[in-house]
C-alpha cells in the first residue's frame, strides 16, 4: 500500500502534497474552502443526503495529505438537510462490485486501510477538527463525525450506527472514539440495535459538545472557530497531542508527557 501519510503530520521536509482541484473534489462529492487558518470541508451531494462513495473517502484522505500548513481548524459540514446518509447504497447494488475481493485478505486489508485514511488524519494534533452536524449522520456519516475532535449538533441531528443492520461492522475508524466517548456497553447497545440517537441524548452520552437550534448551527460553529483560533497555536498543538495520549497512558506516563510538552513550550516561549 502507498504510504500516504494520512493520520499524521505531513513530512516537514517535503511539505504537503498539492490540493485536489475543484473538479476532483466535486467528483468525490466534496467542496473545500480555505479562509486563512480555517478549512471548511463540505460533503456536497445534498440530493443524495451526502451519501459517501469510495471516491469521497479517498478525497478526504487527499485533503488530509494536502492541507496547507497554516490551517489550524478544519470544519466538516454537510450541505442540505442532513450531514450524511453514510455509504452510498448504490455500492451494494452491483453485487459487491465496488468492494475488495475478501478472499484475498491482505488486499482487502490494504483497501480498507486506504479508506480509513480519509478519517484518521482528522486526529492530527496540528489541526482541531469540528463536525457541524444537522439532520441524519448515519453509518459512515456518524463515523466521520466521531473522527472529529468536537461535535456541534443542530437540535434536529440524529446519529445511527447502521452497519450491523446491513451485515457489516463499522470500519471507518468509528469504534474507538465511540467506545472512548460512551463506554463499551453503551457502544454495544447503540451498534447492535442500530437505533437512532437524537441530539439531546447524544449530548447526554457525550457524543456532542454542543447542541443548538438548527438555525444557529453556522453561528455556533463560527463562534467556536473564533475561540479555537484565539488560543496560542503552538500550545493548541501540544495540548491536543497531550490530551489524545491521556486515555492510553498511566498517570505516571501522562505526567511525563506533560513535562515533555511543557518543556517544549518553555523553550519556544523563553528560548
Ligand atoms: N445512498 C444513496 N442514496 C441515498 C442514501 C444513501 N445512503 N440516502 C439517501 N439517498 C437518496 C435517496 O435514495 C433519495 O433519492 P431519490 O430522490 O432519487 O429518491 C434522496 O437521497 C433523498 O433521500 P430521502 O430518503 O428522500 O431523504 P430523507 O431526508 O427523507 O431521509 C435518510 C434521509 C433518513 C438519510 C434516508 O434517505 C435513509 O435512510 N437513507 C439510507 C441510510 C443508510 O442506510 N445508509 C447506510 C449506512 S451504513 C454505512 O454508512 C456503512
Amino acid at each position: 500500500m502507498t504510504d500516504t501519510g494520512a493520520g499524521r503530520r505531513p513530512d516537514p521536509a517535503s511539505g504537503p502534497a498539492a490540493l485536489p482541484d475543484e473538479a476532483a473534489l466535486a467528483e468525490a462529492g466534496l467542496r473545500l474552502e480555505i479562509d486563512g487558518a480555517v478549512a471548511t470541508v463540505t460533503l456536497d451531494r445534498p440530493e443524495r443526503r451526502n451519501a459517501m462513495t469510495l471516491a469521497t473517502w479517498r478525497g478526504l484522505a487527499a485533503l488530509g495529505r494536502s492541507l496547507p500548513r497554516g490551517v489550524r481548524v478544519v470544519v466538516l459540514r454537510g450541505a442540505g438537510p442532513s450531514f450524511s446518509a453514510g455509504i452510498d447504497l448504490a455500492l451494494f447494488s452491483g453485487g459487491g462490485e465496488g468492494f475488495p475481493d475478501a478472499s484475498d485478505g491482505d488486499a482487502a486489508d490494504r483497501f480498507i486501510a486506504e479508506l480509513q485514511e480519509g478519517f484518521t488524519w482528522l486526529r492530527r494534533p496540528d489541526v482541531v477538527t469540528v463536525a457541524a452536524v444537522q439532520g441524519h449522520a448515519i453509518g459512515a456519516g456518524f463515523q466521520l463525525a466521531l473522527a472529529c475532535d468536537i461535535r456541534v449538533l443542530a437540535d434536529d441531528a440524529r446519529f445511527c450506527m447502521k452497519e450491523p443492520a446491513l451485515g457489516l461492522v463499522p470500519d471507518l475508524t468509528g469504534t474507538k472514539p465511540l467506545v472512548d466517548l460512551v463506554g463499551v456497553h453503551r457502544a454495544l447497545e447503540l451498534c447492535l440495535t442500530a437505533r437512532t440517537v437524537l441530539a439531546g441524548e447524544a449530548a447526554r452520552l457525550g457524543l456532542a459538545e454542543t447542541v443548538v437550534p438548527r438555525e444557529e448551527l453556522d453561528t455556533a460553529v463560527a463562534d467556536l472557530v473564533t475561540a479555537l483560533l484565539a488560543v496560542h497555536p503552538g500550545a493548541a498543538v501540544a495540548t491536543k497531542r497531550l490530551l489524545l495520549e491521556a486515555p492510553g497512558n498511566t498517570l505516571e506516563e501522562q505526567c511525563a508527557a506533560e513535562r515533555r510538552e511543557q518543556i517544549g513550550r518553555l523553550r519556544e516561549l523563553f528560548g
